[in-house]
């Protein structure tokens, strides 16, 4: 009876064992490329600074892809790729079509990372660098990302569709969908922070600004209905700053403005509405050092979710293609 359940011990010490090192195996690293290819970074960093340079919106635009990526099984690389006659991705789904880009500065930097080591670094590790690099650039935090990411061999539209939050989101709705992938309600309100830069489309706040006007300032929702009439159909692309204040930089002015009511979308004035993350942004507000840290975090938690590693996906050519 004894050495059964010392035997038993053995068999379930090695199973853990077993679940740990494959685990270990299976986790990015920030050193991932260091030797394979090391001027990975110094690379990415230049194409990037060159688009945003060129247009400083695509600093946000770049952002705004990691998340699409991440949020559609996992950080693969999926959204970038093109439809074919047989094959249906994610560029077309509600949320990202007429609305996702930055995909031509994709490109660019992986066809320089491809002269400098050709067949190594996946796609969906470009984009977490590069996202990264954006939020440097225009004034935010910097973190050490972590690599090894591998790229999908397919893609979602009906993923996208679901996994992706809408802009008409409740509070409780924004909660459970960043719950479903690990990421907490303080993390859901570090990384809505991302809107302190880049723009939207009347389409996506029409309703917002005409129709829940008791959650907004008067002065703010006028100055928005001036450029996004209130027919749907008439000036859908019209742009408004998600930031009012600052588009272009990367600080904590995005909770400024959700605490003076002059929330863009319907999804940003639900964090500061009379509900539980009230506080949080409050202390983002007075505490942009706070922002800053807990939105690197968020973003490595974020960039953490379901990679393919090991044998699993391939190291795509072509962003916009499987091998
Ligand atoms: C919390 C749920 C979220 C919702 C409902 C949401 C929704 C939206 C919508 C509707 C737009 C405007 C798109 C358009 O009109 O074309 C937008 C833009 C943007 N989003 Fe979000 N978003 C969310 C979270 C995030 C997160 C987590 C990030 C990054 C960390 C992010 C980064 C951005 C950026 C940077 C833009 C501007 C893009 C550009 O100017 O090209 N968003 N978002
Ligand atoms: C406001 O709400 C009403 C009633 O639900 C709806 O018919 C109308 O289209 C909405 N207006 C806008 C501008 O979204």
């Amino acid at each position: 009876m004894g050495s059964f359940s010392s035997n038993k011990l053995v068999m379930i010490g090695l199973f853990l064992l077993i679940l740990v090192l494959g685990s270990a195996n299976a986790s990015l690293s920030t050193e991932f490329y260091s030797s394979s290819c090391p001027k990975l970074l110094d690379t990415v960093k230049c194409t990037v600074e060159a688009a945003i340079k060129k247009e400083t919106r695509m600093g946000a635009s770049l952002l705004r892809l990691f998340f699409h990526d991440c949020f559609v099984n996992g950080c693969d690389g999926s959204i970038l790729l093109d439809d074919t006659s047989s094959f249906k991705g994610e560029k077309n789904a509600g949320p990202n079509k007429n609305s996702a880009r930055g995909f031509e500065v994709i490109d660019a930097v992986k066809s320089a990372v491809e002269k400098v080591c050709p067949g190594v670094v996946s796609c969906a590790d470009i984009l977490a660098i590069a996202a990264r690099d954006s939020v440097k650039i225009l004034g935010g935090p910097e973190w050490d990302v972590k690599l090894g990411r591998r790229d999908a061999r397919t893609a979602s539209q009906s993923a996208a569709n679901n996994g992706i939050p809408a802009p008409t989101s409740t509070l409780n709705q924004l909660i459970s969908k960043f719950g479903a992938l690990g990421l907490s309600t303080k993390d859901l309100v570090a990384l809505s922070g991302g809107h302190t830069i880049g723009q939207a489309r009347c389409t996506t706040f029409r309703s917002h600004i005409y129709n829940e006007t008791n959650e907004l300032v008067t002065s703010f929702a006028q100055t928005r209905q001036s450029n996004c009439p209130r027919a749907s159909g008439v000036g859908d692309n019209n742009l408004a700053p998600l930031d009012l204040q600052t588009p272009a930089s990367f600080d904590n002015h995005y909770f400024n403005n959700l605490v003076d009511r002059k929330g863009l979308l319907h999804s940003d004035q639900q964090l500061f509405n009379g509900g539980s993350t009230d506080s949080i942004v409050r202390g983002y507000s007075s505490n942009p050092s706070s922002f800053f840290a807990d939105f690197a975090s968020a973003m490595i938690k974020m960039g953490d979710i379901s990679p393919l590693t090991g044998s699993k996906g391939e190291i795509r050519k072509n962003c916009r293609s499987v091998n």
